[in-house]
C-alpha cells in the first residue's frame, strides 16, 4: 500500500464514541492466519467481562477456536452460531454461559464452514448476523455491553457478516516480515462494506501481536506499522508470551491462567485503550487504575 492509499482510508478509522443503544460491537478481523485474533478476542472480552461490561463473543469461525479456548462443552451444545446464520433460529437459543461472570459465548462448530454455501443466493445474505444481533439487543432481557466477533482467517461472507454487523473492526497484525501484505486487500474489503453495507463502521485500531522486541526485525517491523498507520496503531503491543498459547489450551483467560505474566499485563492494557475509545466515561481515574488491574487479575 502507498501513501495514496493510506490517506484515502484516514476517515475510515474510529472518530470514537458508536454504540447501538448501549452496546458496542467490535468484529475482530485479519484474513492472515495466526496472528492473534481469537486470542484477542478471548482475553479482551475478558477482561471487560471482570471490568463488569456485559460482553457476548460471537464465534464466526468454524475452527471454533473461541469457542474451545473458553471451555465450552461442546459434546453438549443442541445447536450453535450455524443454526443462527442459516436457520435463522434466534440467537438468544445458542447463547450459553462461560465459566465467568458477565461472558457468554454463541458458538460455533465445524458445521459453520458450511454456511457460506448455503446461503449464497439468500437477499441480504451480508446482513444476517447484523439483523439477528438488533433484533436481540432490541427486543429481549438479554443486554451486552460489548459483543466481540471472532472471525475467520478468510475475507468470506462470514466475515463480511460481521463486518456488517459492527461498529468497529479491530485487527491483530503480527509483527512478522510480511505483516502488511494483504492489508489492502482487507481495507478494501472494509471500504466496500462501509460505502454499501453499513455506513457506520469504523477501523477502532490497528494490534499488533507475537511482539518480540528482541528481534531487530520485530523492533523494525513495530516501528513500520507505526509510520505506516501512525495514531492508530494502539499503544500497547502484545508480546509474545507462550502464556496466552497455554491459557488457551487450558480453556482459560490469561488473567485466570497467569495473571502476572505479560500476556496479562498487555491485554489489561489494550482493554483500557479499548474503553477509553468506546465508553470514555468509564476510564478510571489515575488513582484508581491500579485497582483495575487489581479487579481483573482477582480469582472469580
Ligand atoms: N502473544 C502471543 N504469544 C504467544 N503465542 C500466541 C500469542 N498470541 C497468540 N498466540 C498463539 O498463536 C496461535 C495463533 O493465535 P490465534 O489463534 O489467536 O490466531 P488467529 O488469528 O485467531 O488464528 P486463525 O487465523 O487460525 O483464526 C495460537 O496457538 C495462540 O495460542
Ligand atoms: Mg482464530
Amino acid at each position: 500500500m502507498d501513501e495514496e492509499i493510506k490517506s484515502f482510508f484516514a476517515p475510515y478509522f474510529s472518530q470514537g464514541h458508536n454504540t447501538h443503544g448501549k452496546t458496542s460491537i467490535i468484529t475482530i478481523a485479519n484474513q492472515k492466519g495466526g496472528c492473534g485474533k481469537t486470542t484477542t478476542a478471548i482475553n479482551l472480552s475478558a477482561a471487560l467481562a471482570k471490568r463488569d461490561f456485559k460482553v457476548l463473543i460471537v464465534d464466526l469461525d468454524s475452527q471454533s477456536h473461541a469457542s474451545l479456548g473458553i471451555g465450552v462443552d461442546m459434546e453438549n451444545l443442541d445447536c450453535s452460531i450455524y443454526d443462527v446464520i442459516v436457520k435463522n433460529i434466534d440467537i438468544e437459543r445458542v447463547i450459553v454461559s462461560t465459566y465467568l461472570k458477565n461472558l457468554d459465548i454463541a458458538p460455533a462448530t465445524p458445521m459453520l464452514s458450511g454456511a457460506q454455501l448455503e446461503i449464497a443466493d439468500l437477499l441480504g445474505r451480508e446482513g444476517i448476523l447484523r439483523n439477528v444481533l438488533y433484533k436481540m439487543l432490541n427486543t429481549s432481557r438479554k443486554d451486552y455491553d460489548y459483543i466481540i466477533i471472532d472471525c475467520s482467517p478468510s475475507l468470506n461472507l462470514l466475515t463480511i457478516n460481521g463486518l456488517v454487523a459492527a461498529m468497529f473492526v479491530l485487527i491483530p497484525i503480527q509483527t512478522h516480515y510480511f505483516a502488511l501484505e494483504g492489508m489492502g486487500e482487507l481495507f478494501s474489503t472494509i471500504k466496500i462494506v462501509k460505502e454499501r453495507l453499513n455506513a457506520n463502521l469504523q477501523i477502532l485500531g490497528i494490534l499488533p501481536t507475537l511482539v518480540d522486541m528482541r528481534t531487530k526485525m520485530n523492533r523494525n517491523i513495530l516501528s513500520q506499522i507505526k509510520d505506516y498507520f501512525s495514531d492508530r496503531v494502539f499503544q500497547t503491543a502484545i508480546r509474545v508470551n507462550i502464556a496466552l498459547a497455554e491459557a488457551s489450551a487450558s480453556k482459560k483467560s490469561i488473567f485466570d491462567y497467569a495473571p502476572d505474566s505479560n500476556g496479562a499485563k498487555d491485554y489489561i492494557a489494550v482493554t483500557e485503550e479499548v474503553i477509553a475509545l468506546t465508553r470514555p466515561e468509564r476510564v478510571p481515574k489515575k488513582d484508581e487504575k491500579e485497582n483495575v488491574k487489581k479487579d481483573i487479575t482477582r480469582d472469580t
